[in-house]
């Protein structure tokens, strides 16, 4: 379609609570004997804090891997006892910023305004943010699927100007998908994905928006991850459990 451009595809590993400094050495000394340097997509790491240090430097040959955090504080620095800040972030080497993931919402309270401070200051410490939307089951059996998606995407890039909305990446991820073995199927991602594009066509024009990379995340595997990569504006996924086997990341980045 003329204007439109191609976003190569993402593959993203959200680590979550695993995979300390130890265990990530000996994910990615596997992992990189599995899976030689990519051209043709986006590979992202996002480990627990307290591994991003190990990571980035088993991946100092691998610059097609890109390491990020998974969450940042609201303060730039200050007495915030057991807080990261995003200076601290890009200091130990981390490029990416996962920011409202939904357990960051669910279970530690984070407010929409929350993440659009947080989403501003990744962005001016030139970092990027990923930025994670997605409806809990009572609201898409609310039908409140669109409203919440929309209020989620629309808070986060509140605080940015069109330049800066213009390097964001954005992950759906409905609640009721994560970690639950169920997955939306590629015909309801296709729908949240293409409401999403619309959105950012309508603040940012076509040309910028069809640029943003969109992931679909909850429960993808290696026999589905092919399918929801098929629907329309899938650009990528974000993989929780079935990223933290290196063999079986390896298949998921190589589908
Ligand atoms: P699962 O892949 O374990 O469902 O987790 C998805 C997720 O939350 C990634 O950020």
């Amino acid at each position: 379609m003329s204007g439109r451009q191609m976003v190569p595809p993402v593959f993203a590993a959200n680590w979550k609570l695993n995979h300390g400094p130890s265990d990530a050495r000996a994910f990615l000394q596997r992992f990189l004997a599995l899976v030689p340097r990519q051209h043709d997509r986006t590979l992202l790491l996002f480990p627990s804090a307290l591994a991003v240090g190990a990571v980035v430097e088993a991946l100092r040959d691998r610059p097609d891997i890109q390491v990020g955090v998974q969450n940042v504080h609201t303060e730039a620095q200050g007495a915030f006892t057991g807080e990261n800040s995003v200076q601290q972030a890009r200091d130990v080497g981390a490029r990416v910023v996962l920011v409202g993931h939904s357990e960051r919402r669910q279970l530690f309270g984070e407010t929409d305004a929350d993440t659009a401070r947080k989403v501003a200051l990744v962005v001016q410490a030139r970092l990027v943010p990923l930025l994670c939307v997605g409806e809990t089951l009572a609201e898409r059996e609310g039908g409140l699927v669109e409203a919440v998606v929309q209020r989620q995407l629309e808070a986060g890039v509140s605080l940015l100007d069109d330049a800066q909305a213009a390097g964001l990446l954005v992950a759906y991820e409905p609640v009721w998908a994560i970690g639950t073995g169920r997955t939306a199927t590629p015909e309801d991602a296709g729908d949240v994905h293409s409401l999403l594009r619309r959105l950012l066509s309508d603040r940012l024009g076509e040309r910028v928006a069809s640029g943003i990379p969109l992931l679909y995340g909850g429960s993808v595997n290696r026999g589905n991850v092919q399918a929801l990569l098929a629907a329309p504006n899938v650009n990528g996924v974000l993989v929780g459990g079935a990223s933290l086997d290196p063999d079986g990341w390896a298949s998921i980045v190589r589908s």
